[in-house]
């Protein structure tokens, strides 16, 4: 059990921090509320305005220092955005960064216009300058935002949040928490260490944070007024960490995967989470009752990430607690027959170099089909061309071929695609699909979406030393 593994304060490396975090334990969540849920926001006609600015952030309790940061809105993460299905939703970011940046919508189904990819997609958005994002969002579940330029460093600076779709039919529920998990690497005076463009995490496992948070806080012990039936959803918004959930308490119902449901299952943990996935579980909880979540991501450096239970003395018991679980609805992705898959085309995609390749050089860490982008991110920072076209409308499988020594979390932006399970199966609709080291999967997918899309490794230094490019879908 959980009194077994450090909790997140002992695996800090940095005494003063430790100090910090050691204080900052317990805490219903009221009391975290506005740190720790980086200001919710929730807005009927969906009308947002994000800034990006550089900010400073009481990660620790007072008399602390703060750490300077790049937030959304002030806050570490930013703003909770909270719309429905079908909204049509409108964000003005402006940019108060020193450099350009963007705002990517991980997940969203939308027009290539809106997918907030600098060089690709749209211009950068410069200092002082701003672009308005409008969109529909089709899909309800659990998504998130971020930059889409010089990502290692504007995420690992600060720059994430969750953008919550909720469906237009109420989720049979009584809490719905969402918890933006993410790491930061800090410096001994509680600082964002300046190891960005780091070769070594570009040719290792990435940027590695040694602090981790949920929601921007330390605490690891949340609270929900009254017991009942509880939907948690949680997002990877780290660079580089790869979450392995061990769950202990109640039993616990998987019911969405990247944002789109799956047939409830129990499951005991959840196997991995990396980098830009999300996942959405239910269960119920009982006044005496409480969940514990341990992290074995590292199976040597297992730790206690959080355990969630019912403030005392509480107050009575939600109306859903014990109901029978339903599927949440379906939303309206393309459906593949098995059937056809072996009459589509195959486009391989292959994954090379890294620690340990000889493919590896400085100038070119790694690979994508032989193909070494520019580093850092110029415009042509994706190649010149395409890594492949897919006429709209056309379904093909995509073979992702993994030679390296290392994972890669490869996300798809303006599709949805499922894994190819043997011969007879798929799996569930996913955009950031995990890949072991040299491992290979295929997944079907349907181009419905005209313009250049992104293809990346969501860990986000191997994405900035070169495994990112695009692919085009033409008329
Ligand atoms: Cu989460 Cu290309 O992004
Ligand atoms: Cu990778």
């Amino acid at each position: 059990m959980s009194v077994l593994l450090p909790s997140r304060r002992d695996f800090l490396v940095f005494s003063s921090i430790c100090s910090f975090a050691s204080i900052c334990k317990g805490g219903a969540i009221s009391d975290i509320s506005k740190a720790a849920l980086g200001g919710q926001v929730t807005n009927t006609d969906s009308v947002f305005n994000i800034v990006a600015a550089p900010d400073s952030v009481q990660l620790g309790p007072q008399g602390h220092q703060p750490t300077a940061m790049w937030c959304f809105n002030g806050s570490y993460p930013g703003p909770s955005l909270r719309v429905r299905r079908g909204d049509e939703v409108q964000v003005k970011f402006i940019n108060l960064l020193p450099e350009p940046s963007s705002i990517h919508w991980h997940g969203i189904r939308l027009l290539n216009a809106m997918d907030g990819v600098p060089g690709l997609t749209q211009p950068p958005v410069d200092p002082g300058k701003s672009f308005v994002y409008k969109f529909v969002c089709k899909d309800a579940g659990t998504f998130w935002y971020h930059p889409h330029l010089n990502s290692s460093e504007q995420l690992g600076r600060g720059l994430i949040g969750s953008l919550i779709v909720e469906d237009d039919t109420e989720t049979e529920v009584d809490h719905d928490l969402t918890w933006l998990l993410s790491d930061l690497r800090l410096d001994q005076k509680g600082q964002i260490h300046e190891s960005f463009g780091s070769i070594h995490d570009q040719a290792h496992a990435g940027r590695l944070g040694n602090v981790v948070f949920i929601n921007g806080s330390l605490s690891d012990s949340w609270s929900v007024p009254y017991g009942g039936r509880i939907r948690l959803r949680l997002i990877n918004g780290s660079n580089a960490r790869l979450f392995r959930l061990r769950l202990n308490g109640p039993s616990v119902n998987q019911v969405a995967i990247d944002g789109h449901p799956v047939p409830p299952r129990v499951i005991r943990e959840v196997d991995v989470l990396a980098p830009g996935q999300r996942i959405d579980l239910i269960f119920d909880l009982h006044t005496s009752e409480e969940l514990e979540i341990e992290d074995h991501g590292n199976p040597d450096r297992a730790y206690f990430l959080a355990k969630i239970d019912i403030a005392k003395p509480s107050i009575g018991r939600g109306q859903w607690y014990g109901r029978n679980l339903k599927p949440l609805p379906a939303n309206d992705i393309p459906q593949f027959q098995i059937t056809e898959i072996p009459r589509l085309r195959e486009i391989p995609l292959v994954l090379s170099g890294g620690a340990m390749s000889r493919q590896m050089s400085p100038q070119s860490v790694w690979q994508m089909n032989g193909r070494a982008p520019t580093m850092g991110h110029g415009p042509d920072h994706f190649g010149r061309e395409p890594l492949f076209s897919i006429s709209l409308n056309e379904s093909v499988v995509l073979k992702l071929i993994n030679q390296s020594a290392w994972f890669h979390p490869m996300h798809l932006h303006g599709v949805v695609f499922h894994e190819l399970l043997g011969s007879d199966s798929l799996g569930p609709a996913r955009d950031t699909l995990l890949l072991a080291p040299g491992q290979q999967k295929r997944v079907v997918l349907k181009a419905e979406f005209l313009g250049d899309w992104m293809v990346h490794c969501h860990i986000l230094e191997h994405q900035h030393s070169g495994l990112m490019g695009y692919f085009r879908v033409s008329a």
